[in-house]
């Protein structure tokens, strides 16, 4: 019986649960193949952790957030910790032990669920020979060449719920509330949810803002009678004057950066400009947790059973994406090739500027 592994690697997102109910349903039901679950990430595939998955296993979990395969952003076969030397962390390749011991599975494609990444990951062993499929996974939908990664729209939807939430304390208190938001180095979160929840300054890394811009806004609001402003803030925004805040290296990670600390910088400028008092909330992983909206359990159910089909016809080297209405499948390679940030003429920041929101530009 021919068999296929999965994969879900990086920081989790509501939807992963989802994508591994349609791949491993379609591969059983329409393909007849048998499913194996790496765990925890590419480190199971270092230490040959892995089990089969029953139709059970995989019954009953659309709904459920995070992943039943458990995941890792510090297990890179490229580039794996593998002890210490003094403060520094000491690395090796042991890419060639992690395609053996994926022939050893007996599977015959690697579904590779996950980021920007994963899928760099992903790309390198199937240029070693592995042959792997990629599903477009991220609350950042920084992933080239689809409109949208699946656990997006779920972060949108708790981030907007969240400045909804603020919004009548800002109302009450006539404050000025900041929401920081993740994203890395792309602002498609923070600009949707901003929008979503009317945020009145929305602040990015592709627009790079001016801090006496913003004071100024929030000012003018409280003159015309509106008390209290809603800042929605991208952690990877930074102003003309500053840089990236990066809130701590974690040295043996696949991507060691971690950004955050941006939104409390600028209310301490806010209230010394302006002497409005200044909140921040920092919303952090809240946004990757709990269920996925329905619009994640489609797209995650038509990624799946596409990425199914194309394992069992042979297929890799390719990711499955979104492109208008249609799932189509596109190099791993392109999809890699460069992060997706927003650009400057998005027809959302248009309106969003015509509705009043200030994004910090002169
Ligand atoms: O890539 C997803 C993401 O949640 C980013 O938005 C954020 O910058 C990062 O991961 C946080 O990573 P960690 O969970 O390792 O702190």
């Amino acid at each position: 019986m021919r068999r296929l592994a999965i994969v879900t690697a990086g920081g989790d997102c509501p939807g992963i649960n989802a994508v591994i109910r349609a791949v491993a349903k379609t591969a059983m039901n329409d393909y007849g193949m048998e499913i194996i679950g790496i765990l925890d990430g590419f480190l199971g595939l270092i230490e040959k952790r892995w089990r089969k998955l029953s139709y059970g296993d995989v019954s009953g979990i659309i709904t459920l957030g995070g992943t039943i395969l458990g995941t890792s952003n510090k297990a890179n076969p490229f580039r794996f910790a593998v002890g210490k030397r003094g403060e520094e962390a000491e690395f090796a390749d042991v890419s060639d032990e992690a395609v053996a011991n994926f022939e050893s599975t007996g599977a015959s494609t690697l579904i590779a669920i996950g980021g920007d990444g994963t899928l760099h990951i992903a790309h390198k062993l199937s240029e070693k020979g592995l042959p792997v499929i990629g599903i477009p996974k991220t609350i950042d939908n920084d992933v080239d060449c689809t409109d949208f990664t699946f656990g997006f729209d779920s972060a949108v939807a708790t981030a907007t719920e969240a400045i909804d939430k603020i919004h009548t304390t800002a109302q009450s208190h006539h404050r000025v509330m900041m929401i920081e938001l993740m994203g890395r180095y792309v602002g498609w979160l923070a600009l949707f949810a901003g929008v979503a929840g009317g945020g009145d300054v929305i602040l990015i890394p592709e627009i790079p803002f001016d801090m006496e811009v913003v004071a100024r806004r929030v000012v003018e609001r409280s003159r015309r009678g509106k008390r209290f402003s809603i800042v929605v803030v991208a952690e990877g925004a930074k102003s003309v004057a500053g840089d990236i805040v990066v809130q701590r290296i974690i040295k043996d990670s696949t991507d060691p950066v971690r950004l955050g600390g941006i939104a409390e910088l600028i209310a301490r400028e806010i209230e010394k400009r302006t002497d409005l008092e200044t909140r921040v909330t920092v919303l952090g992983h809240l946004q990757r947790g709990g269920t996925p909206t329905g619009f994640d359990r489609v797209l995650a159910t038509r990624y799946g059973s596409r990425a199914a089909e194309l394992a069992a016809e042979g297929k890799q080297g390719v990711m499955v994406a979104l492109q208008g209405q249609d799932i189509v499948t596109v190099p791993i390679a392109d999809a890699i090739a460069r992060l997706k940030s927003v650009p400057p003429d998005h027809d959302l920041i248009k309106s969003a500027l015509s509705v009043g929101t200030s994004f910090g530009l002169p």
